[in-house]
């Protein structure tokens, strides 16, 4: 008995922008991204918010529309959970989930989102699948609990809105997207068979986007004052100075746009998704080589071809989508599995590891027989 999923699903913007496009925007060149990256275009949201992307590929993981995945369509009433993952929700209240809820008819879900950067689609399917379990397997006073037999996990991103697009060190790696799964308890399928999480300090600040509450606070520590309003927020600028970003704020860099320091978030990303994948496999007592297919973090294709190697596997055993669509952050583990199954890469049987790092630090896997 087990967490399986049992629909997947991707939704994307309309408008593709190739390497040559941000030529336009920065001094960069169609070779460097390509051979540096993998990535050749990326679709970019103009209109589309990051609520439309997850409404679009839950729909799909739900069978109410054409493509993805669903092995048989879904009543909305009965999904009892939606955990969202995203870094770059529409609104800060209602929650991105709350959202989905109501457009899609779940009115008997619980819905939250949660933030774990790029990691965040395996941090919450951790979270759906514990909940579950939890109350499915009778779990010390699992009555007290909210009983979740079926749920919708999505990541969802729009990283396009806090990407620097005067930097060419960053803005030409990323892309929007949506992503997402229904998964429900089965006493007759293995489903989920481990999860993994692990989080590392990011003690050099190498990957961070300041806070997006900025708006003008007319207070200082005496009351009320017009004057603090033009000087800013102090704690803005001590979590500016925490982060080690107060100077390039200063010199009129957006508060609100994502700086990484490529080489040192590289190295962590190599060796944490290797981790991942040998933890994932160790806590479920599966060899490696029964592991049909590996979906990782799409942030950049050598990464992937280090992890690969790293674990002694060969690139084919990945799932590689990065090429149109560059990094969506959270989206891109449920989008490159809605790939793989529309492609025909994973059947019954299989088993699969989902597996990603992103900014905290955080990485993370889960591993699911399908
Ligand atoms: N076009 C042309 N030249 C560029 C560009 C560009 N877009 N960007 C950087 N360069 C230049 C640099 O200025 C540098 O020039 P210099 O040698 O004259 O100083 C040169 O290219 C090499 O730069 P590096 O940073 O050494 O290039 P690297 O091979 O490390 O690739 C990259 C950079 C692609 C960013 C890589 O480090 C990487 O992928 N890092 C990990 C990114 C990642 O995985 N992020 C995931 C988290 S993001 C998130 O969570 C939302």
């Amino acid at each position: 008995m087990g967490c399986a999923i049992i629909g997947c699903g991707k939704s994307l913007p309309a408008l593709a922008v190739a390497n040559d496009d941000l030529t336009q925007l920065v001094d960069t060149s169609d070779e460097w991204i390509t051979t540096r990256t993998g990535i050749k275009s990326r679709r970019i949201a103009v209109g589309e918010t990051n609520v439309d992307m997850a409404e679009g590929a839950a729909r799909q993981a739900m069978g109410l529309v054409e493509g993805g995945y669903c092995e048989a369509p879904i009543d909305p009433e009965s999904i009892d959970l939606v955990v969202y993952s995203t870094c770059t929700p529409d609104v800060l209240v209602p929650s991105c989930a709350a959202l989905v809820r109501r457009r899609l008819g779940l009115v008997n879900a619980v819905a939250f989102d949660v933030n774990a950067a790029c990691s965040g689609f395996i941090y919450a399917m951790s979270v759906a699948e514990s909940m579950m379990a939890s109350s499915a397997l009778g779990v010390a006073g699992a009555g007290r609990r909210n009983k979740v037999r079926r749920a919708l996990v999505i990541g969802s991103e729009r990283l396009t809105r806090i990407t620097n697009w005067e930097d060419r060190t960053t803005c030409v790696l990323f892309g929007d997207g949506g992503g997402a799964a229904v998964v429900e308890w089965d006493e007759s399928r293995a489903g989920v068979l481990a999860t993994y999480m692990k989080n590392d300090d990011d003690d050099t600040n190498a990957l961070t986007c300041p806070s997006a509450f900025d708006s003008p606070q007319p207070f200082d520590v005496n009351g009320v004052s017009k004057e603090a309003a033009v000087a800013g927020d102090p704690g803005n600028a001590r979590i500016d100075e925490e982060l080690g970003v107060t100077e390039a704020v200063a010199a009129g860099r957006p508060r609100q746009s994502l700086f990484m320091h490529g080489q040192t978030i590289f190295k962590f990303a190599a060796s944490a998704m290797g981790n991942a994948i040998d933890e994932v496999c160790k806590r479920a007592d599966v060899d490696i080589d029964d592991v049909k297919l590996i979906v990782p973090h799409q942030a950049n294709e050598r990464i992937i071809k280090y992890a690969a190697k790293r674990c002694g596997l060969s690139l084919d055993r990945f799932q590689v989508s990065i090429g149109e669509r560059g990094n969506a952050s959270s989206a891109c583990v449920p989008m490159a599995l809605s790939d793989a199954y529309e492609s025909g890469r994973i059947q019954k049987g299989d088993k699969v590891i989902l597996v990603a790092f992103g900014g905290g630090l955080t990485s993370g896997a889960v591993l699911y027989e399908v």
